[in-house]
């Protein structure tokens, strides 16, 4: 196993054009349906750094501004932004297409948080990820400041604890 791997190696792309079964009563993508494959193809791209079975152990807040009707063509990007001892932060972001009208627009990000574990589901060690351009660096020094918040919020560190969020909690 390699002691790091560049963010890029786990980039992974997944394209699907929205048919009936995924929309809801208004024709246009389910949000669940749509979370689903966010998860799948974070999943793969955590799987890519790490080598590993992974599992979900958090997906942050996911907000719903466009619609995607049916008939779009979604594209998910997914890619490793930090890793840190068994966990690793993945971005997917969601662009939505209509191809005969040649219009695109990105209607969801999305930060998730997956675990490599072994054979009996244990956390186990994975390589660092190296940030390769201008923007990959920006989000791996944000991921320090989300994973504190998200450990935060699930109850598993303090508010006293955080150093990169003192300012915030007013500590
Ligand atoms: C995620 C899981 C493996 C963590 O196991 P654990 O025994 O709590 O292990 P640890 O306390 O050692 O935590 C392991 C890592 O997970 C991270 N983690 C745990 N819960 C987290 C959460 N809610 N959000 C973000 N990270 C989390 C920890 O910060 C730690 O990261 P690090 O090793 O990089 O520092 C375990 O809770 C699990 O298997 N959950 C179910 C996962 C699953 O089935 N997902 C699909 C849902 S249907």
């Amino acid at each position: 196993m390699p002691k790091s791997k560049k963010v890029s190696e786990s980039l992974t792309i997944k394209t699907e054009m929205i048919m009936p079964n995924d929309t809801n009563t208004l024709g246009n993508l389910m949000g669940g349906n749509l979370m689903r494959m966010v998860d799948v193809v974070g999943a793969i791209a955590a799987q890519k750094h790490s080598n590993r079975i992974v599992v979900t152990a958090s997906i942050d807040n996911v907000s719903f501004e466009n619609v995607v009707p049916l008939g779009d063509v979604v594209t998910l990007e997914a890619k490793v932004t930090r890793a840190f001892n068994t966990s690793m932060e993945v971005i997917v972001e969601v662009y939505s297409e209509n191809i005969p009208a040649g219009t695109k627009k990105q209607t969801n990000t999305a930060f998730l948080t997956f675990v490599a574990v072994d054979q009996s589901g244990r956390p186990i060690e994975i390589p660092e990820a190296v940030p390769e351009t201008d923007r990959d660096k920006e989000l791996y020094d944000a991921a320090l400041r989300r994973r504190q918040l998200r450990l935060i919020l699930s109850g598993r560190m303090q508010p006293h604890d955080a150093s990169e969020l003192k300012a915030i909690f007013g500590l």
